[in-house]
């Protein structure tokens, strides 16, 4: 197993958000984790990069099944663990081209940059400053490229994002599925999961992990939405629960 999450229960400012959450990712998978905003994705994300802000106060964190609970986030990014941030930050006094020829270390990732639809002109940007939300998460995936990580951790890559722009997107994380990366894709929206056939499906409501299953969950999902998932309770006349 490359990433296991046992009974993670995480707190933010004294507040338990995550609770009791456990899930797996192997090599060369694809996993999803949905569930409505405010479930407690991002932090569950965060946690496993080992945000400092964010205090996991039960339950541990495998990876290659090296438990890394108390490493620092560093320490988790060389191992092999990247996350595509919900929000990049714009980050000023720093040029989109620095970080990737640091990333890169002296490849020529050029080609990919262009693939990825930036041109050479655009990377003596400041990082982030000014860009559109598909420009941000098409960066962040460039990143994730070049760094080829062994577990990529992406929160909601598709959101604020146009199709175009998703569907880039896809085709990188099918690269490095090729290249036996484990994925674990955060989003809400069922259309990039779909494209990317991923072999497990995890809902998550109000800081639970509350159901499992196959890709067939999503079309629950997209049928009745995820109160329906959690408690049962759907007001739609032909309801999966009937
Ligand atoms: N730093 C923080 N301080 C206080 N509350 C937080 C913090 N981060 C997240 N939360 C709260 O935790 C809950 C889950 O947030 P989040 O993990 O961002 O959910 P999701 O990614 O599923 O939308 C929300 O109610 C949010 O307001
Ligand atoms: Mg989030």
């Amino acid at each position: 197993m490359l990433l296991k999450i046992e009974n993670l229960t995480v707190k933010v400012q004294d507040k338990l958000i995550v609770k009791d959450a456990s899930l797996n990712v192997s090599r060369g998978e694809i996993v999803v984790l949905m569930g409505p905003n405010g479930s407690g994705k991002t932090t569950l994300a965060y946690a496993i990069m080992g945000h400092p802000r964010y205090q996991v106060v039960k339950g541990r964190i495998l990876f290659k099944g090296e438990d890394i609970t108390a490493l620092p986030p560093h320490e988790r990014a060389k191992k092999g663990i990247f996350l595509v941030f919900q929000n990049p930050p714009e980050i000023y006094g720093v040029k989109v081209k620095y970080l990737l020829d640091f990333i890169s270390v002296n490849r020529d990732y050029s080609d990919l940059a262009e693939k990825l639809g930036f041109s050479a002109e655009s990377l003596h940007r400041d990082l982030n400053v000014g860009f559109s939300g598909g420009e941000r998460k098409r960066l962040e995936v460039l990143q994730m490229l070049l760094t080829k990580p062994a577990v990529a951790i992406l929160d909601e890559p598709d959101s604020g994002v146009d199709i175009d722009s998703v569907k880039i997107i896809a085709d990188a994380i099918r690269e490095l599925v090729k290249e036996d990366t484990g994925i674990l894709l955060i989003t809400h929206y069922t259309k990039l999961a779909r494209y990317l056939s991923p072999s497990r499906v995890y809902v998550m409501f109000k800081g639970r992990i509350v159901t499992e299953g196959s890709i067939d969950l999503m079309n629950k999902i997209d049928r009745c939405g995820y109160q329906c998932i959690d408690l049962g309770k759907c007001s739609l006349e032909r309801c999966f629960n009937e």
